[in-house]
């Protein structure tokens, strides 16, 4: 499915019209969360302008029923209280995405909470161990909908001494399937065509959840960037032009600063990528960011303007502060291995599920599972592996299929290994894994309870790719 910036050119043609007036950009609610004060976050229906304000609001679902939902801002060490209160007519959760937390907050249904029922509420209340970029949203069996309709939002963790940055900006990309209405596609939730290759992909790219992102800079200035990709299933390029940022942080962990270069940021699925760039030029000049999988089209631009220019630093940004993750020291001995197969062009023959061995056709036909992951399609019975407290552990993760497959650990970050069992820089909690490739990485595992692992294409885990491992007490 093609992307594309929402255009009224092209939403003209069977579009009824509405005259709004202008839409300017919503203001960003900012919430400093604090257990005396719980941030009272509404799961609920809304309205949003997504597309140009020439076209109809969307009905969404969302958080205080907006999209992207209140930025939630904690501090490293800090605690953050959330109380859900669920307005919806379907359950729901939420997931503190890469946050490091105590498994009975980490919101999976089933596995560590009940799913919140229509009208109840639930108590989120955690300390955030780590500094940096993270996300939150339902985790119900099923809850790529709930994400598709717009519930998401962005919780950042502040550095006890942050870097020095004149400003610091949010960009959370998110792609939506749009009819031609102007309205949510509802009617390819589910689809299972769709499940079976790479997912519900969507049509119109938003950035903070509007047809277009300005950011306002002065010359000279240097901006921190923290990229956000919540799109259910697509794997984002974005282009930068001159700006030529350095990579500072990857799913919310430091890495050595280094320029992105000439290639395209690649953005799977529920990851973060925090960029520092020197916006350098004169005023009324601009830097467009755009996305370039497919036909390269602009999704938003730093714009110059003429306040107060300053002298662009001439030194690259110092590394942030390392978190406090625990890293194996080498590749872990004890190694598991996770076998994604299925899909589009290489159907399961027949998998586990729910204790008994199925044929495809029947997974596929009767239960809607096309993809399985050590030959068990959906949440296993048995665990993938326990693991001792504080066990180092390593994960070969082969894909057997072909599409990527962007694997997703909860309540720890991870190493990623290279040819030579070498740790490359940074830690992550979402890697995409090329088809036919093997991505091997590894983890302490140190945070007691049960813990979800699975695909972030949202539909490739309805369908199938899910697992769960236990780290003991
Ligand atoms: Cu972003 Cu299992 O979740
Ligand atoms: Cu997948």
């Amino acid at each position: 499915m093609v992307l594309r910036r929402p255009s009224r050119r092209e939403f003209m043609a069977g579009l009824a019209v509405t005259a709004t007036g202008l839409t300017a950009g919503r203001a960003r609610l900012v919430f400093a969360a604090t257990p005396a004060d719980p941030l009272v976050l509404e799961a609920r229906p809304g309205a949003t302008q997504l597309l140009t304000p020439q076209e109809p609001e969307t009905a969404i679902w969302g958080y205080q029923g907006n999209a992207p939902g209140p930025l939630i801002r904690a501090r490293q060490g800090g605690e953050v209280a959330v109380k859900l209160v669920n307005r919806l007519e379907v359950p729901t959760t939420i997931h503190w995405h890469g946050i490091r937390i105590d498994n009975a907050m980490d919101g999976v249904a089933h596995l560590t909470q009940e799913p919140v029922a229509p009208g109840e509420s639930f108590d989120y209340r955690f300390t955030v161990p780590d500094a940096g970029t993270f996300w939150y949203h339902p985790h119900v069996h099923g809850s790529g909908p709930q994400l598709d309709r717009g519930l998401s939002g962005l919780l950042i963790v502040d550095e006890a001494s942050p870097p020095d940055i004149d400003q610091d900006v949010v960009l959370q990309f998110d792609d939506w399937r749009i009819d031609e209405d102007g309205q949510i596609d509802t009617e390819s939730f589910g689809n299972l065509h769709d499940a079976a290759h790479a997912g519900r992909l969507g049509n119109v790219l938003t950035v903070n959840g509007k047809d277009f992102e300005r950011v306002d800079a002065n010359p000279g200035d240097r901006l921190r960037l923290r990229i956000v990709s919540t799109c259910n299933a697509r794997i984002l390029e974005l282009g930068f032009g001159d700006l030529d940022p350095w990579i500072v942080a990857l799913d919310g962990q430091p890495v050595t600063p280094h320029r992105l270069g000439e290639e395209p940021l690649v953005i799977g699925p529920a990851q973060r990528v925090d960029l520092i760039a020197d916006v350098a030029g004169e005023p009324g000049g601009r830097f467009a960011i755009s996305e370039v999988s497919g036909e390269p089209f602009e999704a938003a631009e730093i714009a110059l303007d003429a306040a107060e220019p300053r002298p662009v630093r001439n030194y690259p940004p110092e590394s942030l502060l390392p978190n406090p993750v625990a890293v194996p020291d080498a590749m872990p001995d004890r190694t598991i291995d996770l076998v994604m197969a299925g899909g589009a062009m290489r159907f399961l023959e027949s998998a586990d599920y729910r204790g008994e061995t199925v044929d495809g056709r029947t997974l596929a036909m009767d239960h809607g599972m096309v993809w399985a992951l050590n030959g068990v399609a959906g949440m296993p019975e048995e665990s993938l592996f326990t693991a001792r407290a504080g066990e180092p552990v390593a994960l070969r993760l082969v894909n057997d299929t072909m599409f990527p497959h962007a694997m997703h650990l909860h309540g720890h970050h991870f190493v990623i290994y290279d040819d030579a069992n070498a740790a490359l820089s940074g830690l992550r909690d979402t890697v995409t894994v090329e088809p036919r490739a093997t991505t091997t990485i590894g983890l302490v595992a140190d945070n007691p309870g049960k813990w979800m692992l699975h695909c972030h294409m949202l539909e490739h885990q309805a369908s199938g790719m899910e697992t769960w491992f236990e780290v003991l007490i």
